[in-house]
């Protein structure tokens, strides 16, 4: 049996490695927004958005890793501005070979716990096309509930128009007194 994921924050050293999977997830995921054509990071800009995340008290971007390689990744976003900033968002994805394995519930309970801990983050936010049924799954899972939908928000090359769910979860405090 092979041994387990680490799950750790992306250091900019990672930044070779991330284009590399990113790419692997655009080109093969039908459910994200981004094609692979429209993905032109280079190395030096991926570098700095590494770091910037790595030092930000408000944002992640966290990797399971597995023999050096990139297997999984996780990135959140909080909007600055006091009146939404209790509010984080977060993208997330698991390469081909390790899905349905546990990993992607994995990684974002880690993200959760993160964000119960945290002082100010309160709300976590997603989109996700409501034809990923494995990922709604997994949110479902994880208490998330759907809050809106954008409808006929995305189409596909082949013509198929579906719509952008948008879940949230509010996960609570770990420390606070019930
Ligand atoms: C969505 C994604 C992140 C899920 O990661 P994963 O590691 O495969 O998910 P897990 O193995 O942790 O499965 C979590 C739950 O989803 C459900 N699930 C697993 N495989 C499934 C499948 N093939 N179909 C439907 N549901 C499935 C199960 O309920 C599972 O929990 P359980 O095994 O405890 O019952 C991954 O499939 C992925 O990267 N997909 C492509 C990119 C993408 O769609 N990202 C999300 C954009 S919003």
């Amino acid at each position: 049996m092979r041994n387990l994921p680490e799950i750790r924050d992306a250091k900019p050293s990672d930044a070779k490695a991330m284009i590399a999977y990113q790419k692997r997830i655009y080109e093969n995921a039908q459910h994200m927004v981004t094609a692979v054509d429209e993905f032109g990071v280079g190395v030096w800009r991926q570098r700095f958005w590494i770091a910037r995340k790595a030092t930000s008290k408000l944002e992640r971007c966290l990797v399971a890793t597995h023999d050096g390689h990139i297997v999984a990744m996780l990135d959140s976003w909080t909007d600055r501005r006091r009146r939404v900033a209790h509010s984080t968002s977060f993208a997330m994805s698991v390469a081909e070979g390790w899905r349905c394995k546990g990993l992607g519930k994995k990684l974002l309970s880690h993200f959760i716990v993160w964000v119960q801990k945290h002082p100010t983050l309160e709300r976590i936010e997603l989109h996700v096309h409501a034809d990923n049924t494995h990922a709604i799954e997994l949110y479902t899972q994880l208490g998330f509930t759907l809050e809106g939908t954008r409808k006929n928000a995305v189409r596909y090359e082949d013509g198929r128009i579906v719509d952008d769910h948008i879940m949230a979860l509010w996960p609570g405090k770990l420390n606070k007194a019930i």
